[in-house]
């Protein structure tokens, strides 16, 4: 009796704490406060990497972001469901890490925070989707198992990296299928509240190989375009892996203005921008002294070399990348690009082309001057989130690219409310002036009757 009245007395208690809990936090704002989405993609291989590369999900901070991608899980196409393409890392059976619990669970202390699970990218290959999406029977069966995967693990919706519809082995009828798999999902998913969303490539045949654009942006809650890798070393030459503009169609705002051509509306257009760079070995050592002035397009070998993090060819995160430009002993050269409106550095025969603070501040404003949805980044994981690229030693801080990215939104968009309002207090003046003009017309009129 004494201990039932006890437990009663602890589980009332629990309760209450539970609901100050919620109340507390479901009255703060725990995300960004300047409205627009700000998508974070995590490579969950980032925790393979050594040392102060290895990301955990506990190294995220949802307050920079209001929506978070778990990337990736793949299609297991004999029972057409969702698969879990690291169990150690995503699941809790067999002692495993249970990512997909852990990254849901940020929810409770975040409470503005999404999660969602990406399904493809790049090592999933094409075909499996192409033959899934012809199907329709498959279609329905994979929609159907896809909210039961998604529920199950308490994600709040599911990210298309189909990479890419008609492309890599896939067919031509890939730009409709896709059309069709994405309208079951959304049919799927409506009942249960799901957030249905797919990242697109950038090309501009990659566009018009795959997506069905304003077809896709009926079921689409937002369209993640992915405004990067349009060079690195596979071209044999230098160039910036993200270029804001450019004298042909390989920039981010080629992309974009495309994309709203093909009827995307914009409240569904998250801009895509890359937290990593790419790099480039020159056949012979840059000459600074004949040189002063260094242009992008200088020949290449094909392969670039690697980061000590991330240890892949040709690419190298940003936190490698601040690291390398502090090097003393060995110094980098850093340049502008005007023309993309990105930096670059060289360093004998390696160079690096990347984005930092002041190039994503100006994608920023050209995304906000187009009334974009957001910005997304690939990925989280090579911000430099251990702090470590910091200027001001005593204020160590990390994440210093989620965070200009937090700052660009916020000033872009207080910018764009000025001008407008310049812009209008421009127009009343002038119209006053007309008025007070006219009134003098009057006066000299009405003076110059008097006088006669
Ligand atoms: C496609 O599915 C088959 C069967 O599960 C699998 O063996 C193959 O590796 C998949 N393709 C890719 C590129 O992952
Ligand atoms: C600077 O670069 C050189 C050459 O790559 C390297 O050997 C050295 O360890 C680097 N120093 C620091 C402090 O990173
Ligand atoms: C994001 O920016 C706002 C406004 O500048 C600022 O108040 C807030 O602290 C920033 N958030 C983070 C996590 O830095
Ligand atoms: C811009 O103006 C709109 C409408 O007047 C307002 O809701 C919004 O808070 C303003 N944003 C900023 C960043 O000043």
């Amino acid at each position: 009796m004494l201990t039932a009245l006890s437990y009663g007395k602890e589980l009332i208690l629990f309760y209450v704490i539970v609901f100050l809990t919620i109340h507390w936090t479901s009255g703060q704002n725990t995300g960004p406060s300047h409205g627009k989405v700000v998508v974070c993609y995590l490579g969950t291989w980032s925790v393979y990497r050594p040392g102060r590369g290895s990301f955990t999900i506990e190294n995220l901070d949802p307050s920079l972001c209001t929506h978070l991608i778990y990337s990736f899980a793949g299609l297991n196409p004999s029972e057409d469901t969702i698969r879990s393409l690291d169990p150690w890392q995503d699941l809790t059976e067999n002692y495993g890490k249970g990512g997909y619990q852990r990254i849901t669970s940020l929810k409770l202390r975040y409470p503005h925070l999404k999660v969602s699970l990406a399904i493809g990218g790049w090592n999933e290959g094409s075909m499996n989707y192409s033959k899934l999406a012809a199907d329709p029977l498959r279609r329905t069966k994979f929609a159907s198992s896809a909210v039961d995967f998604i529920r199950k693990f308490n994600f709040d919706g599911l990210d298309l990296d189909w990479e890419f519809p008609g492309k890599r082995g896939g067919s031509p009828d890939d730009k409709l299928n896709f059309l069709l798999l994405v309208k079951d999902l959304k049919a799927a998913f409506r009942k249960h509240n799901l957030i249905l969303t797919a990242a697109f490539g950038a090309g501009k045949d990659t566009i018009d190989m795959g997506y069905d654009v304003e077809g896709l942006a009926l079921y689409l809650d937002y369209i993640h375009v992915m405004c990067y890798d349009y060079h690195g070393a596979w071209d044999r030459k230098t160039g910036a892996n993200a270029p804001l503009r450019s004298t042909d169609v390989l920039n981010v705002e080629f992309t974009i203005n495309y994309m709203i051509k093909l009827r995307a509306p914009t409240n569904k257009l998250v801009l895509g921008v890359p937290l990593y760079g790419r790099t480039f070995l020159l056949p012979e050592p840059f000459d600074h002294n004949h040189n002063r002035k260094p242009k992008l397009s200088m020949s290449s070998t094909s392969v670039g070399f690697q980061g000590p993090l991330t240890r892949e060819g040709g690419f190298m995160g940003y936190n490698e990348i601040c690291l390398e430009l502090k090097n003393k002993t060995h110094p980098w050269h850093k340049f502008w690009d005007s023309e993309s409106a990105t930096p670059f550095a060289i360093r004998d025969t390696q160079v690096i082309t990347y984005d930092d603070e002041k190039s994503i501040d100006e994608k920023i404003k050209f995304a906000m001057e187009k009334n974009l949805a957001g910005i997304m980044v690939w990925s989280v994981d090579t911000d430099d989130f251990q702090g470590d690229c910091t200027v001001d030693e005593e204020n160590p801080q990390n994440f210093p690219l989620m965070r200009a990215i937090n700052k660009s939104i916020e000033m872009s968009l207080e910018d764009l409310n000025n001008s407008i309002l310049r812009e209008k207090l421009k127009q009343r003046k002038n119209s006053s002036f007309r008025l007070l003009g006219s009134f003098n017309v009057i006066i000299v009129v009405f003076g110059l009757f008097i006088f006669f």
